[in-house]
């Protein structure tokens, strides 16, 4: 239990956070990485605070009331080992704020951070140079729907699919996009990856699917494990899902348009499993490759053998008149010394 009575400003309740935080070991990692930043977030957010400015409130004197929330936010964070956002119910991608509970993961994704970098969108050789061009996107996996409603934002002419397996996932991206008055453009679909999608094709696929390998799902510290463990779960290597999104996004984007996918820190497995597709990898403030960028033409699905009109092909390689097959030929062509 607190002494709230012997803490009166924002800097007594920030220091006795990091206190609090550092004794119990907390983990981060769902939009801090270290006890002060955390504490800055609880503090602010739980005060509704700007929460990028602690400097000019810091010697704030707090109501009672406010003393109490905090307490027991702060109380609450090293009881439940719950991350911030869900007991705040608040996590924010590029500034922008999203209603989040447990039924969602906390976003942190860097296609976030992507779809405001200009090497992605409107800058001089970025990949989507006119951003006005993104007629149809689409966010595969999108949990809080916090990417897709970006991505509205991102390209304003564009209608945006939004796809989750998980119908608790859709009621909070449900709330998000109403909170964003986006209901007009950004549709919500139940479903297994594509299968909502048949027929559609979009000038941009944007996804963060599940990509935690089993090895890492059976250790996850308390922080992650109250994650819904189909957000994370990525199966055996944590690539189960990027394979499946790699197989049949080509299907669905239209000519010129492109993949960013979200996945972690092991590109070198997907670089050795598929060495004719030219990954793009993008970086970002706090990563570097966990995204690539593959255009549709690299992701069209191959086309199947045809068999040629007209005459029925001949059984035997034909030798007479010159008419030699192939394989004839080539074994005939004079080997290189
Ligand atoms: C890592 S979370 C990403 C959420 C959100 N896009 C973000 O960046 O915060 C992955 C999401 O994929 C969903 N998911 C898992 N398997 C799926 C599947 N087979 N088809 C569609 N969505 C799936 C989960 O329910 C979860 O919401």
């Amino acid at each position: 239990m607190t002494d709230t009575d012997s803490l009166r400003t924002i800097r007594d309740f920030f220091r006795l956070a990091i206190s609090r935080f550092n004794a119990a070991g907390l983990v981060y990692g769902h939009g801090t990485t270290n006890a002060l930043d955390e504490a800055a977030f609880i503090v602010l957010e739980g005060l509704h605070l700007p929460i990028d400015q602690l400097e000019p409130f810091l010697d704030a004197n707090l109501l009672p009331a406010e003393r109490q929330r905090l307490a027991d936010l702060i109380e609450a964070r090293v009881a439940t080992r719950k991350p911030a956002s869900y007991l705040l119910n608040r996590a924010y991608v590029g500034g922008a704020p999203f209603y989040v509970d447990e039924r969602v993961i906390v976003p942190r994704s860097f296609i976030g951070e992507l779809l405001r970098s200009d090497v992605v969108v409107g800058g001089d050789g970025a990949l989507i140079d006119d951003p006005a061009r993104v007629g149809r996107a689409l966010d595969l996996c999108t949990g809080s729907g916090c990417l897709a409603l970006l991505m509205a934002g991102a390209f304003p002419h564009a209608f945006v699919d939004a796809v989750d397996l998980s119908p608790a996932a859709l009621e909070v991206a449900r709330r998000n996009v109403d909170d964003y008055h986006l209901a007009d453009r950004v549709e919500l679909l139940q479903g297994d990856l594509f299968a909502p999608l048949a027929g559609r094709q979009y000038d941009l696929i944007i996804t963060n699917p599940p990509y935690v390998a089993e090895s890492v799902m059976a250790d996850l510290p308390p922080e992650f494990a109250v994650e819904p463990a189909m957000a994370l779960d990525g199966g055996g290597d944590g690539f189960d899902i990027v394979r499946r999104i790699l197989a049949g996004a080509g299907a669905h984007l239209a000519p010129g348009g492109g993949l960013l996918c979200e996945i972690g820190e092991d590109r070198e497995i997907l670089e050795a499993e598929y060495p004719d597709l030219p990954f793009l990898w993008l970086d970002t403030s706090e990563s570097a490759g966990e995204v690539f960028y593959l255009p549709a033409e690299a992701l069209r699905p191959k086309a199947p053998p045809r068999i040629a009109a007209g005459k029925p092909p001949r059984r035997r390689p034909a030798t007479a008149k010159g008419a030699t097959s192939a394989a004839t030929s080539a074994a005939r062509r004079p080997r290189r010394r």
